[in-house]
C-alpha cells in the first residue's frame, strides 16, 4: 500500500504546480475597484449625523435577495477564519505565500463592495447586519468541527490539513460563485447584479486555482487525496452554516433557487469530480477503490435527497401561492 505523504512532502512536491497556477491566476485576474460598483448618489446620513435611521420601507430588495445578500456578505466577512485555515496549511514561502496573500486581498474586496452597496442603498438594516457580523466572525469557521459534526473521527481531522483545505475551498469557491451569481439575478436590480457577477468571476478563478492544486495532489498521492475529498464531499456544509438566521435564510435561498441541493450536486460537486476524473481513473489502490465506492453511494443518496427536497419545495411554493391567492386551491 502506498504510504501517505506528510504535509511537508505534499507542499514541497506541489510547489512548482502552485507557482504555475499563481502565474496563471495573476495573468487572468482583472483589477477592479469596489467604489466603481456602488451607487454613492443613493446614500445619505444616518441619525447619528443628523440624518435618518434605517427603516424597512427604504429597502428596494425583496426578501429572498436580502437573505441571500446578507448570507453572502457574512460569508465574505468571515475571511480571517478562512485566511487562518489556508495560511496554517500552506507554506508562507515562495508561491504558497504569494497565493495566500493575493487570495486574501482579493477576497477582502468582496466584503468591502457588498457592505458598501447594502449600506449606501439602505437595502438591509445596518444595525442588524453589524450585529450578525460580530456574532459570525466571533464564532469563526472551523473545519475540524464540520467533519466531527458529520460523524468524522479525530484521525480524519488531525492529519489531513492541506488536503482537506484544498478540497474544501475548491467546492466552497464554486458554491459561492453559484450563490453570488444567482443572488445577482434575484436582486432584479442592474447595479447589484453587475457587482455580484464581478465577484462571481473572481470566485471562479479562485476555484480553478484550488481545483488544480487538489487535482495535482490526486495525481501525486491518489488514495490519500481521495480520502480527503470523500470526507469533504460527504460532510460538506455551506460556509454560512451556523451564522445568525442561517436556517431561515438558507431555506429561503434553497426554496428560491439561489443555492439548493441540486445546484450543489450538479453545478458544484459533479463538475469538479468529473474534472478530476475521479470515476474514470485507474491509479487508485484498494483503499482508493473502496473510497470511490463510498463516494458513489453518497452521491446516489444525494440524488434521491434532491428529488425529495424538490417535492417538498414544490408543495411549499404551491401553498405560498395559494395563501397569496395566486392560484385556486386544488380540489
Ligand atoms: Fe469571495
Ligand atoms: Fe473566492
Amino acid at each position: 500500500m502506498a504510504r501517505n505523504l506528510t504535509q511537508l512532502e505534499l507542499l514541497m512536491e506541489l510547489e512548482p504546480v502552485a507557482e504555475r497556477n499563481v502565474d496563471r491566476h495573476l495573468s487572468m485576474a482583472k483589477t477592479w475597484h469596489p467604489h466603481d460598483y456602488v451607487p454613492w448618489d443613493a446614500g445619505r446620513n444616518f441619525a447619528a449625523m443628523d440624518g435618518q435611521d434605517w427603516d424597512p420601507s427604504q429597502s428596494r430588495l425583496g426578501e429572498v435577495a436580502k437573505a441571500a445578500m446578507i448570507t453572502n456578505l457574512l460569508t465574505e466577512d468571515n475571511l480571517p477564519s478562512y485566511h487562518r485555515e489556508i495560511s496554517e496549511n500552506f507554506s508562507s514561502d515562495g508561491a504558497w505565500g504569494t497565493w495566500v496573500g493575493r487570495w486574501t486581498a482579493e477576497e477582502n474586496r468582496h466584503g468591502i463592495v457588498i457592505r458598501d452597496y447594502l449600506v449606501v442603498t439602505r437595502a438591509v438594516d445596518p444595525v442588524a447586519l453589524e450585529r450578525a457580523r460580530m456574532a459570525h466572525m466571533t464564532q469563526g469557521y472551523n473545519p475540524v468541527k464540520m467533519i466531527r459534526e458529520g460523524g468524522g473521527t479525530i484521525e480524519q481531522v488531525s492529519d489531513r490539513g492541506f488536503l482537506h483545505s484544498v478540497a474544501y475551498v475548491t467546492f466552497q469557491e464554486l458554491a459561492t460563485r453559484v450563490s453570488h451569481r444567482n443572488t445577482g439575478k434575484a436582486c432584479d436590480e442592474p447595479i447589484a447584479d453587475r457587482m455580484l457577477q464581478r465577484i462571481a468571476a473572481d470566485e471562479n478563478l479562485h476555484m480553478i486555482f484550488y481545483r488544480n492544486m487538489c487535482g495535482a495532489a490526486l495525481d501525486l498521492s491518489p488514495d490519500q487525496t481521495l480520502e480527503a475529498i470523500t470526507e469533504i464531499v460527504c460532510n460538506f456544509q455551506m460556509p454560512g452554516a451556523g451564522m445568525p438566521d442561517w436556517r431561515r435564510n438558507g431555506v429561503l435561498m434553497a426554496k428560491h433557487g439561489i443555492y439548493d441541493l441540486r445546484q450543489h450536486l450538479e453545478e458544484v460537486v459533479m463538475p469538479v469530480l468529473r474534472k478530476w476524473n475521479v470515476f474514470e481513473r485507474n491509479d487508485f489502490g484498494p483503499r482508493g477503490e473502496q473510497l470511490r465506492n463510498e463516494l458513489g453511494e453518497f452521491l446516489a443518496k444525494l440524488q434521491t435527497d434532491c428529488l425529495r427536497f424538490e417535492e417538498q419545495r414544490d408543495r411549499a411554493l404551491a401553498r405560498d401561492a395559494r395563501r397569496r391567492g395566486q392560484v385556486p386551491a386544488e380540489v
